[in-house]
């Protein structure tokens, strides 16, 4: 099939949720993708921080492979050898000590949400009626995920839609004033990702932290986007001291096989009973089998230290941009997460197109921001290399704003 019969089946069979970039991948390697006519692309974007081992990583292939010859899925109506043990992997990184797992980000947000209404139910205090989000958050597209969600405009078409959200902004003030003893759960991503790449401060943090111990609301941090290596530590909540009875899992952990988890502390688990939730997919073999092999690579084999070096150099060689070109006005991430913040002069998405036009694949989220988020194995070299591109880019894109 040609790139123009791609473009045209989709035009008329796919539901046209998704303005695309008119670019049709068929293969990668490591951090580069390669268009039909073989154009190589570097990839700072990783499908949304999912290919977190870079793309036909050769150990997670021989895995799905031999995966795919000897069993894929049996449902969760038996057992099979690699939930528990993917489970006790994540206990350790974690703390919290079970998981229940489901195929997405967002499903893993629903989970956490309906399992702290559960506990509540169990605890029979029918005055939690509220749950607390922070603005500019983002925690998915499905209805509970939604309501959650700050962005009016992925919320307004589906009203309406779950009840008691309060959305309040990163400040001691309004945040004790929401978070009461009618708050059922409190949901943060310690850093966010689609609303710009803002992390919290610890200060905001030891005060959510603080509200929830007072008034006794649960605690979910959101690390689909954040969590498991990305920032060089297992999770971004360890960073703030916070203490989550609920954790949403996704995007890095499957490397590219849809997998999300919920991780549930001991408080929540003991309230939740046969039937209260379930998924056919969830954490089959396939799944599970690309989980481990991941977090082997992150933990056992290298990829959390090298994501320190890494976020390290890359701290550096941004903030170096950042001092040359007079349209970033803020560096903020860690790891291999980063925002970088364009000011109103010049239009994040003029170097976006720039970045492109030289084969670097970056993108904008919410404002005015570049985010970057390549594979968690991107090397120093591939690094300054990408990051010489993209200062290419954002000189094009200043010189067209002035
Ligand atoms: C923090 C966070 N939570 C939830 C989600 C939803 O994940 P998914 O798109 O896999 O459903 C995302 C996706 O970007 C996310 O960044």
């Amino acid at each position: 099939m040609t790139n123009r019969n791609v473009l045209d089946t989709e035009a008329t069979h796919i539901l046209q949720t998704y303005k695309r970039t008119p670019i049709v991948f068929s293969r990668g390697r490591g951090i580069h993708l390669y268009d039909d006519e073989g154009k190589e692309y570097t990839d700072l974007v990783s499908g949304i921080g999912v290919a977190s081992l870079g793309h036909a990583h050769p150990r997670l292939a021989a895995a799905i492979d031999e995966q795919a010859k000897a069993l894929l899925h049996t449902s969760n109506l038996y057992y099979h050898p690699l939930q528990g043990q993917l489970a006790a992997r994540l206990t350790e990184l974690s703390g919290l000590p079970r998981s229940f797992f489901c195929n997405s980000g967002s499903e893993a947000v629903e989970a956490c949400l309906k399992f702290a209404r559960r506990y509540w139910h169990t605890e029979g205090d029918v005055s939690r009626t509220e749950v607390v989000a922070l603005e500019n958050s983002f925690h998915g597209r499905t209805l509970g995920a939604l309501s959650t969600t700050w962005e009016k405009s992925y919320r307004r078409p589906f009203e309406p839609l779950v009840p008691g959200v309060r959305f309040v902004p990163r400040e001691a003030t309004a945040l004790t004033e929401a978070i009461s003893t009618n708050t059922q759960v409190v949901i943060v991503e310690p850093l966010q990702g689609e609303g710009g790449v803002r992390p919290l401060s610890k200060n905001i943090a030891h005060t959510i932290q603080k509200a929830c111990d007072d008034t006794g609301a649960l605690l979910i941090t959101d690390e689909v986007q954040c969590g498991l290596g990305r920032t060089g530590r297992p999770f971004y909540f360890q960073a703030l001291d916070l203490r989550p009875d609920l954790i949403s899992v996704g995007k890095a952990l499957g490397a590219g096989v849809p997998i999300g988890a919920a991780l549930v502390g001991e408080r929540v688990a003991a309230a939740v009973a046969y039937g209260d939730h379930g998924s056919t997919y969830g954490g089959n073999l396939l799944a599970c089998r690309a989980a481990l092999v991941f977090l082997e690579e992150l933990m056992d084999r290298g990829l959390l230290g090298h994501i320190v070096t890494i976020g390290a150099l890359a701290h550096q060689q941004l903030q170096k941009l950042a001092n040359r070109h007079p349209s970033i006005i803020d560096i903020r991430g860690e790891g291999v997460m980063w925002g970088i913040e364009i000011d109103g002069n010049t239009d994040a998405t003029a170097i976006v197109t720039a970045a492109l036009k030289r084969c670097l694949l970056i993108n904008r989220t919410a404002g005015n921001v570049i985010r970057l988020l390549p594979p968690l194995t991107i090397t120093e070299d591939e690094l300054s290399t990408a990051l010489a591109t993209l200062e290419a880019a954002v000189a094009e894109a200043e010189a067209r704003a002035s």
